[in-house]
């Protein structure tokens, strides 16, 4: 049988790996700045996290949500405590798309509307609703399009205004990342994250904070949208939740009185999954792990701009993006072929940065020396 061919390979075979750090089946040595899409958030093989699923998978690793499941009431603790959100509800699922899925859904259940304002550059997913709200047509198929989404420049007050004076008792929800990841790190400014909550309040619509890239510590607080100090009605997540175990969320806000029935899984929130998620949180909380991305990733993205020769550094914490000149458009493979440094792309010519939250400040030095090294290459060329 042959594979369905995803995305493009790297010819890379990954055989073991600790902290940030991979090795291949050649024994070759490679810095992930890229944590396999960001999903690496406390490091890979962490021995805490090794430990607990190893338990657990030992214990119990899989029952459905038919019988009680002590180990998400902990999560739904934990996690509430640390997103400082403990009176939100927690309904755990399993993947990023599947999270955003059930938010739109939920805010349509809550609100019996139909309509959803997403943005330019989004993405939120493969799936039906999710795709649909995601800015790229190449990957909406004809069944899942629909008249439904509204789609709105990114950080255009003036914009959102004016379609809420509109179409405000049509809408449903506003789903926004914090920081767009796949879009090129884009971050969303504080003044629209309010607007968004004030327009959402007069018009009773449900602000979606997707958090499935830029959250869970990964900018230094624990959802990029608590920048703007507001809450949204239901914050997503899923990536570095599991640090690579397929473990995703979405939390509820207390007022939108989810009713049982509304949503289901077979997967979501099973021993082994739970199990993943408890031991990233507690080794996000015991290695003080955001206070670390927020001071790494300043020292990183404060050198990268001293490089003139790199453009529009940005992003917050461990989500950093440039854009990298036409005469450098060969930095990104030559980091890793050269240097072997994964590092992530945005289309046309962004590199994107989304390391594990425990990152060294040597691991950045490694980056930002051959960088230097490929930018004076590139300039004698
Ligand atoms: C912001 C955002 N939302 C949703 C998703 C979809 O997540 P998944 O691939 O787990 O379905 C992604 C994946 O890249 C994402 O970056």
């Amino acid at each position: 049988m042959k594979l369905f061919d995803v995305y493009p390979v790297n010819n890379i075979s990954i055989e073991k790996a600790k902290g940030s750090y991979v090795w291949d089946d050649k024994g070759e040595q490679y810095l992930d700045l890229y944590g396999g899409h960001a999903v690496i958030s406390i490091g890979h093989t962490h021995p805490h996290y090794v430990e607990r699923v190893t338990n657990q998978l030992n214990k119990v690793g899989f029952y459905s949500n038919s019988v009680k499941m002590p180990l998400q009431e902990e999560l739904a603790e934990k996690l509430g405590r640390i997103s400082g959100k403990p009176d939100y509800q927690l309904f755990l699922i399993s993947s990023g798309a599947e999270a955003n899925e059930n938010a739109l859904k939920l805010a349509s259940f809550y609100n019996g509307r139909k309509k959803i304002i997403a943005f330019k550059k989004s993405f939120h997913g493969r799936t039906s609703l999710a795709v649909a709200a995601t800015d790229n047509p190449s990957i909406v198929a004809p069944v899942n399009q629909t008249g439904n989404i509204i789609f709105l420049p990114f950080n255009d007050v003036a914009a959102l205004e004016a379609c809420f004076a509109e179409q405000g008792p049509a809408i449903s929800s506003v789903i926004i990342e914090g920081i767009q990841g796949v879009g090129g790190i884009n971050v969303a400014s504080e003044s629209f994250l309010q607007t968004i909550r004030r327009l959402c309040d007069q018009h009773n619509a449900v602000y979606i904070a997707d958090s499935v890239q830029c959250g869970y510590g990964r900018t230094g607080k624990f959802f990029s949208h608590d920048f703007a100090g507001v809450n949204a009605d239901i914050y997503t997540m899923a990536k570095g939740m599991g640090n690579g175990f397929p473990v995703a969320g979405i939390i509820i806000a207390p007022h939108l009185q989810p009713k049982h029935g509304m949503l289901g899984t077979t997967f979501g929130g099973n021993h082994l999954a739970c199990a993943a998620a408890l031991a990233v949180l507690e080794v996000i909380e015991k290695d003080n792990l955001m206070r670390n991305a927020a001071e790494i990733g300043q020292y990183l993205m404060d050198e990268l701009k001293k490089i003139p020769q790199l453009q529009n550094v940005r992003g917050r914490g461990l989500m950093i993006g440039f854009d990298v000149p036409e005469q450098y458009k060969d930095l990104r493979k030559n980091l890793l072929w050269k240097h072997k440094i994964f590092t992530g792309e945005a289309k046309p010519n962004v590199i994107r940065l989304l390391p594990s939250l425990a990152l060294r400040k040597q691991d950045a030095d490694l980056l930002l020396e051959a960088i230097k090294e490929e930018i004076q290459v590139g300039a004698e060329a």
